[in-house]
């Protein structure tokens, strides 16, 4: 029998505050997640010091809960893992200092792990990931194309050159005069709209893996004021359609490009854009076309949450990397990092 490694792991790089045990990477057995959109809604998006206050009110009660409902004690954890960035700096401090709290107190090793790597690793409580692969990564603040060949070895094929795709549909969303966050809302408007805007595809060079959202996004903006000094109705559903389908086609074309020219057997998502209705049904036709496995998430998996940072944690804890008590938070970092 294999031994067993419990990984208490925190997360607090943006507006949730997480704790979570995991055993051997793969199996959850709690994942408490408070979210702070509510204090954040009145402002438009994420305030870094309102989400710090709320961390560091919040984090003693989250690591209580998750040890609780694991019905496990610290003596029974091997070793605690947190995020370490890219993130709010703030934010992040407050999950770094309370993980070295834990890790110090009960001598246990600490384990600093990137938070996309975290989301990447969201599809090993699932189905698992499957070398070679793709992962597209779709967050708030994060596009990406990563191939991997093994565990832990990202190579960025491609990223965003400007907007990431969530802050888009954030930005867009409150252009229309949607709450925070927009991305769930667009999404639901858009499964009732019709595609009547044509928007623009952008698709940078031909053999680009990159993305760039900026001009999709003023696009959007600059025709819903012509729209409004003409004095015409504007119908917030084929907006929403019309934006959809240029990000998934785009999203969807790349991602593709990269499965093929890789030759990889496996497609995970990752990041909460991955809970998007239209992505994942584009992406779901496209992969079974090709014959390619396609990951992705439960939604509460998508969005920020400790489990993927524990079980992207159980890798790096297993490939023998620490954290000493020096650990400090990162704004931003490589994700080529553990190569
Ligand atoms: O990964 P995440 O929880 O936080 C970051 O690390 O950024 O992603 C949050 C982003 C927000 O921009 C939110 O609007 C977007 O994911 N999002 C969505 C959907 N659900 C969340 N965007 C489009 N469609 C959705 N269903
Ligand atoms: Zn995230």
């Amino acid at each position: 029998m294999t031994e067993q490694k419990l990984i208490l792991a925190v997360e607090t790089s943006c507006d949730e505050t997480s704790v979570s045990v995991i055993e051997n990477g793969t199996k959850l057995l709690s994942n408490s997640v408070l979210s702070q959109i509510d204090s954040h809604k009145r402002f438009g998006g994420v305030v870094p010091e309102v989400a710090s206050r709320h961390h560091v009110e919040n984090m003693t009660m989250m690591v209580e809960n998750a040890l609780e409902t694991a019905d496990k004690t610290m003596d029974d954890i091997d070793a605690v893992a947190v995020t370490q960035g890219p993130g709010l700096i703030g934010a992040l401090l407050v999950g770094v200092n309370a993980a070295k709290a834990l890790a110090f107190a009960h001598q246990k090793p600490l384990i600093p792990v990137h938070h996309i790597a975290g989301h990447v690793y969201a599809n090993q409580l699932e189905q698992g990931l499957k070398f070679p692969l793709i992962a597209l990564i779709v967050s708030g603040g994060h596009t990406e194309l990563v191939y991997m060949k093994d565990h832990l070895n990202f190579e960025v094929i491609g990223e965003t050159r400007d907007d990431a795709v969530g802050e888009a549909y954030d930005k867009v969303a409150r252009t229309i005069g949607l709450s925070y966050p927009g991305g769930p809302i667009i999404d639901q408007l858009a499964a009732k709209g019709e595609d009547t805007y044509d928007f623009p595809r952008v698709w940078l060079e031909p053999n680009s893996y990159d993305f760039s959202f900026s001009g999709l996004k003023s696009a959007v903006i600059n025709k819903l004021h012509n729209q409004k000094q003409k004095g015409e109705t504007i119908i917030p559903e084929n907006v929403a359609t019309s934006f959809q389908n240029s990000v998934v086609e785009v999203l969807v074309g790349k991602a593709m490009r990269a499965c093929e020219d890789y030759g990889v057997k496996q497609l995970i998502v990752a990041g909460g854009v991955a809970s998007n209705r239209g992505l994942r049904q584009a992406l779901q036709q496209e992969t079974e076309k090709r014959n390619i496995e396609l990951s992705i998430p439960e939604p509460k998996l998508c969005t920020d949450n400790a489990a993927m940072i524990g079980a992207a944690g159980y890798y790096i804890y297993e490939k023998g990397i620490r954290g000493d008590m020096s650990l400090n938070g990162k704004s931003s970092m490589d994700l080529e990092m553990y190569n």
